[in-house]
């Protein structure tokens, strides 16, 4: 092993076969066993997509509504989670308290240790369930709010609205939200992904690989990027009396200043795609859709502002956390939140991942190029 082997971020490196998605950047496209994301986040719920991604096929109607009612009877918060959060101090990041509650749920989960095919489907289903009040809670307890009891005449994502601000959303904002949820479920090796599935070739347990995984997605460079586009629009200003196109000359301003200073903007770039994410185009008319009904025009302008400018400057195209920063914004989360909002999605994605590791599992180990002094004696 010699130093041109290395393949530094491991770009380039196919380590494993997978069924569950392909992401192609010639042609921007990305498929979620086999069905093009934008057909799916435009015709089925998300606890339709849920279903693909662990079994490999679309639900039958009844399969669908059995998932359904044990998706409603499994929502409520775990008293020995709210404990566990409520040890945790409000000013610490939501992602720790999501990372943290995934652990909790593992560790009071009775089928924890047990990681037959079966069961790990179970797991990945409880765990699915679960995690919008986590988010919910927390969000509300950062408030000073206390918790809302789900509703089980109202599907996942009206739900987690509902238990998040404790009013019924608009069928607009609802609908938004199923569609960010969608696009954030799945995207082959991505970091979070790759660290669940390193995790589980240890033959550790799906929880344990989850909470791995969140500990990935936290970082700025991966999943929190949507929470640092929403810092950027906050440095840049949101101000509520300017029109569309003020906010967008201030926008293009600040990019030119930051591309000069050599800064990194968050939420454009992306490692495989290089031409454009797939999933920008429908997570973008959602959020239009959110503009639109909370008639907030300045955003947009901030939004094309900076696209513009970096498009201009630099040819790099916005990821699917540009669009998504600024629609969990406008639903009215925290900006902390947004990540967190991630997990929800992505913990579909992950224990598909898991399960497929398992089912054809190898140790992931790879080498290294040692780099350090020649052996020395004391
Ligand atoms: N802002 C400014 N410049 C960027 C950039 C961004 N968001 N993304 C890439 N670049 C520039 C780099 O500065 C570098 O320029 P140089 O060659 O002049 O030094 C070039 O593009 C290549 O960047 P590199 O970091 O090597 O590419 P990568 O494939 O490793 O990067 C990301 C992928 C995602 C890490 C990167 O685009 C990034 O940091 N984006 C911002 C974080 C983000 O939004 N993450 C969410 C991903 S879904």
């Amino acid at each position: 092993m010699n130093d041109t082997d290395v393949r530094k971020g491991l770009a380039g490196v196919v380590a494993d076969h997978t069924a569950i998605s392909k992401v192609n950047p010639e042609t921007n496209s990305l498929l979620y066993r086999g069905y093009p994301v934008q057909q799916l986040a435009a015709q089925l719920s998300f606890e339709e997509v849920a279903l693909l991604l662990w079994t490999g096929e679309l639900p039958s109607e009844a399969e669908l509504e059995e998932f359904v009612q044990f998706e409603r009877s499994h929502r409520a918060l775990d008293p020995r989670v709210k404990q566990a959060i409520d040890l945790l101090p409000t000013d610490c990041h939501p992602m720790d308290v999501g990372r943290t509650a995934v652990s909790v749920i593992g560790a009071n989960d009775p089928d924890s240790e047990d990681s037959s095919a079966e069961t790990e489907l179970l797991k990945a289903k409880k765990l699915f369930a679960a995690f919008p009040a986590v988010v919910a809670y927390d969000q509300r307890r950062r408030r000073g709010q206390d918790v809302v009891e789900p509703r089980d005449d109202l599907d996942y994502s009206q739900n987690f609205l509902w238990m998040t601000f404790g009013e019924e959303a608009a069928p607009e904002v609802v609908d938004a939200f199923r569609v960010s949820m969608v696009l954030y479920a799945e995207h082959s090796f991505n970091a979070s992904t790759f660290t669940a599935r390193v995790v589980t070739s240890t033959l550790a347990d799906l929880h344990s690989a989850v909470t791995a995984a969140i500990g990935a997605l936290k970082g700025p460079l991966h999943g929190g990027a949507n929470e640092a586009v929403m810092h950027t629009f906050d440095e840049i200003g949101i101000r509520t009396d300017e029109t569309r196109q003020q906010a967008a000359a201030r926008a293009k301003t600040w990019m030119e200043e930051a591309l000069a200073a050599k800064r990194r903007v968050m939420g454009f770039g992306h490692r495989v795609y290089k031409k454009g994410d797939s999933r920008v185009p429908t997570m973008k008319q959602a959020l239009d859709a959110m503009i639109e009904h909370y008639g907030r025009h300045e955003i947009l302008g901030l939004y094309d502002g900076l696209e513009q400018a970096m498009d201009e400057a630099k040819g790099i195209k916005p990821n699917l956390d540009y669009p998504a920063g600024p629609t969990y914004h406008l639903m009215g989360f925290d900006t902390e939140m947004f990540t967190p909002l991630f997990i929800a999605s992505r913990i579909t994605g992950w224990t598909a991942h898991v399960m497929e590791q398992r089912a054809d599992n190898s140790l992931i180990r790879p080498l290294s190029a040692y780099s350090g002094p020649e052996e020395r004696h004391l």
